[in-house]
């Protein structure tokens, strides 16, 4: 019989519901707020939660559509359990349990950052020890994985979160939300002429960004006071090379210590050009294989939640209906729920 698992992600704006049939990706629909939140400069997560309210029957109805599959004949049901926004992951985790309860399949709780590693699956199988680079709007870490599902944090952001450090960054300069976009873009047509800080330069894998941050925006009002004009392309320039300089500094760092074969990118920042260029670039000349995700996956998604369920499920990690969410599950307690 098919292995048909159904994919449920919905922990901050996107509402999304992906099916994988024995491996394969049949399904992948992602209902994005990104419009809305754009209104208001980054996510209301209030308003989050009443629209994935809104729309995941609507997204769970067209998944099962495209994939000319019935809900009686899923094998279980994954989903996002955390990190995420609380009001959002809830709205997720009780679909998932309805479904659940009423076509009798097993719930699978997935961790979202492992979802993100586990998205590279889609372009090539993981090796180990493997290094990958967590990178998003709520999380910076570097994980070390020795072996499928086994996931040692071997640094994290001490403070903000690398993408948040670029929305924050982007709206004191006037550039939209999500940040990341326009200041990739900005950043190709600029220069490094700012001398920004770079801090927690130390031999730890840990990361701050909050100082940035604050040294940017103080520095954008200063000029703002003086009269100057902020030299927006060379801004970006220099905000890019200095906070991406940093995951490339100590992940390339990790990659000497930890022996590892493979490198790959996961999270909502992985699709930042610098750093995908410079991660390529840097590890041309060495034994390491770097993965790429597509575009599409770098995003969040439900394809990820499905592709990593149907993993969890062959290991029976399967939870009973008292299950809530955690939005600040950590990775490697993710067997805990
Ligand atoms: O993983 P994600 O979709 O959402 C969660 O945090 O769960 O990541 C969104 C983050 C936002 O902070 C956005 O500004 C950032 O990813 N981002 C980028 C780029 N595209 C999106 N950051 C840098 N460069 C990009 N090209």
């Amino acid at each position: 019989m098919a292995k048909i698992i159904l994919g449920i992600e919905s922990s901050c704006d996107e509402t999304a519901v992906a099916i994988v049939k024995d491996e394969q990706l049949i399904a992948n629909i992602v209902s994005t707020q990104i419009a809305v939140h754009t209104k208001y400069g980054g996510v209301m997560p209030e308003i989050a939660s009443r629209l994935h309210a809104e729309n995941i029957s609507i997204v769970i109805k067209e998944a099962l559509d495209t994939a000319k599959v019935k809900l009686e004949d899923l094998s279980a049901i994954a989903v996002t359990r955390g990190p995420g926004l609380i009001g959002a992951l809830h709205v997720g985790i009780q679909a998932a349990k309805i479904l659940s309860l009423l076509y009798d399949k097993p719930l699978i709780p997935v961790h979202h950052l492992a979802g993100h590693i586990y998205a590279n699956e889609f372009v090539k199988p993981l090796i180990f020890p493997l290094l990958a680079i967590v990178v998003s709007g709520g999380n910076t870490e570097l994980v070390i994985m020795k072996d499928h599902l086994n996931f040692e944090i071997i640094g994290e952001t001490k403070d903000d979160a690398v993408g948040e450090c670029y929305d924050k960054v982007a709206r004191v300069m006037g550039l939209p939300y999500p940040g990341g976009i326009p200041i990739d873009k900005y950043a190709k047509e600029g220069r490094h002429t700012y001398k920004l800080p770079h801090p927690l330069n130390d031999k730890s894998y840990d990361f701050s960004y909050s100082g940035l941050k604050t040294s940017i925006i103080n520095m954008v009002h200063n000029m703002e006071q003086k009269g100057e004009t902020v030299n927006i392309p060379d801004l970006c320039c220099s905000f890019q090379e200095t906070a991406i300089g940093m995951i490339l500094d100590k992940a390339l760092r990790a990659v000497k210590e930890f022996k590892v074969k493979q490198v790959v990118l996961a999270g909502g920042v992985s699709a930042n050009s610098y750093l995908r260029e410079q991660i390529q670039s840097r590890l041309k000349n060495t034994n390491v294989d770097v993965v790429i995700p597509p575009m599409w996956c770098c995003t969040d998604n439900a394809a990820m939640i499905a592709k990593l369920g149907s993993r969890l499920y062959d290991e029976h990690l399967f939870a009973d209906l008292s299950i809530s969410v955690d939005p600040s599950w950590k990775i490697d307690d993710f067997r805990n729920f």
